[in-house]
């Protein structure tokens, strides 16, 4: 298994991932294609966000988007995870492990202050990688 930058070619791969992630919004296609997936990779080609895939026997088997933030608290940046998602079929093969730890290095490797993870659904499987409880996360829809 490795893990790499996304690219543009892996849309249709990472969609899949994602429908089976969203729990909170239903995802749209053509949302996916027009907005929200190119937005995300122009700012993982700027340094603003890191956006890796997961792949085996060259099939796409999980992806981690994580936002870099400026922060004033901080100090200096702070990098939210904000989606991470295994295939189902083959979780709990170290896949979700391998992509936390890419992204632990290019925190190290950008001189992010921090890591966080909002989570209420795998907080154990964050504690096995050496993140800790520090604040609740609330939330006001738009909508
Ligand atoms: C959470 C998730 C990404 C983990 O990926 P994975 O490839 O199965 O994880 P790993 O195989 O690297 O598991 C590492 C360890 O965490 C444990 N673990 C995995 N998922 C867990 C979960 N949801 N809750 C608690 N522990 C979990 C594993 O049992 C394993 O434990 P071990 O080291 O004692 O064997 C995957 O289960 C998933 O996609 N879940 C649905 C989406 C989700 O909840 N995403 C996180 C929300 S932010």
């Amino acid at each position: 298994m490795t893990v790499r930058d996304t690219t543009p070619a892996d849309a249709t791969a990472v969609y899949r991932l994602l429908t089976g992630f969203a729990t909170s919004h239903r995802p749209d296609r053509t949302v996916f294609d027009d907005v929200t997936f190119p937005r995300i990779i122009e700012a993982a080609a700027a340094g603003r966000a890191e956006f890796l895939l997961a792949e085996h026997d060259s099939r796409v088997i999980g992806y981690l988007l994580a936002l870099r933030l400026p922060t004033l608290f901080a100090g200096g940046t702070v990098l939210e995870l904000l989606e991470l998602t295994v295939d189902a079929a083959v979780r709990g093969r170290g896949t979700g492990s391998a992509l936390i730890r890419a992204a632990q290095s290019r925190a190290r490797a950008a001189k992010d202050i921090e890591v966080t993870v909002p989570t209420r659904r795998a907080a154990d499987f964050y504690r096995g990688l050496g993140f800790h409880e520090t604040a609740a996360y609330l939330k006001w829809s738009t909508t």
